[in-house]
């Protein structure tokens, strides 16, 4: 698997997304690392440009549409457009009766409006190059849930239905859009959400322990999953979701 042209990675700054960012680059792509978290995305870029890759940064918001635009400017002046990540998410951890109305609007708009508002700007793009790929973070919280995460589970299920609906609409024009789902992770949003738990390490144990497999996920197996879509050896699939999950959705209990 190898890959060519520019690839777009929102959330890139962080977690899983930078680890995202890393492979593509190892894999050939020039990256552009795009966050909110503007000088996390500088730090990003000049990892990959340190160690004889190619990437760029570029600050933005996902719910911006003129960030988003110019971010997709940013990456299209620097080659051929032909990958989209979009890993870019937040979260917050509150009941349906608790969740607010400002912490719902966050975080679909973060979650839901992001991943549309770069799917339009970007996918002209990857049709004008002959095809792409774009490979959207779900979640297990998208495919089956949990309590206390209203907005983020609704925000993941509407992603996998959003990337379905541009999947077909944009098959003739060989631009494919699939989900990876995976469940906690040693990176990212679940380690620093244990970190604030009285015994961090015994959560993870514990959530590890619920798992199928009796452990979480690695950084690695997402990038696996992602670069498998991103690249050639996936041409004909689109409109999936490929759990990466250790079983956990396949599982009544
Ligand atoms: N880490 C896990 O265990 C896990 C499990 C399931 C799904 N996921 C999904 O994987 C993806 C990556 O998660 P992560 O754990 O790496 O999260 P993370 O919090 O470590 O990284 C998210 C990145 O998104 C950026 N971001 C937040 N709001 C933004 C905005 N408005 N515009 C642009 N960038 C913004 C943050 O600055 C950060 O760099 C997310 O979509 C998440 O839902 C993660």
């Amino acid at each position: 698997m190898s890959l060519t042209g520019v690839a777009l990675v929102t959330g890139g700054a962080a977690g899983l997304g930078e680890a995202i960012v890393h492979r593509l680059a190892r894999e050939g792509a020039t990256v552009v690392v795009a966050d909110v978290d503007g000088p996390g995305a500088e730090r990003v870029a000049a990892a990959v440009t340190a160690t004889g890759g190619h990437a760029a940064a570029v600050s933005c918001d996902v719910t911006s549409r003129a960030q988003v635009d110019d971010a997709v400017r940013v990456a299209a002046n620097l080659g051929p457009l032909r990958v989209l990540i979009l890993s870019a998410a937040i979260e917050s951890r509150r009941s349906v009766l608790d969740c607010s109305d400002a912490d719902w609007q966050q975080i679909l708009d973060v979650n839901l409006k992001g991943p549309f508002l770069c799917m339009r700007a970007a996918i002209p793009h990857l049709v004008a190059n002959g095809g792409g790929s774009v490979v959207a973070l779900g979640s297990t919280l998208g495919l089956i849930v949990a309590p206390g995460h209203p907005a983020y589970c609704a925000s993941k299920g509407a992603l996998v239905n959003l990337c379905k609906q541009a999947a077909i609409e944009h098959a003739p024009d060989k631009v494919r859009v699939n989900v990876v789902a995976p469940s906690a992770t040693d990176t990212g949003l679940f380690i620093r959400f244990s970190e604030q738990a009285p015994d961090p390490e015994g959560l993870r144990r514990h959530i590890a322990e619920l798992n199928p497999m009796h452990r979480l996920g690695t950084a690695q197996e997402v990038c696996d999953a992602v670069m498998f879509l991103a690249s050639d050896a996936s041409t004909y699939t689109s409109g999936c979701v490929i759990p990466i999950d250790g079983a956990l959705a396949a599982r009544r209990m």
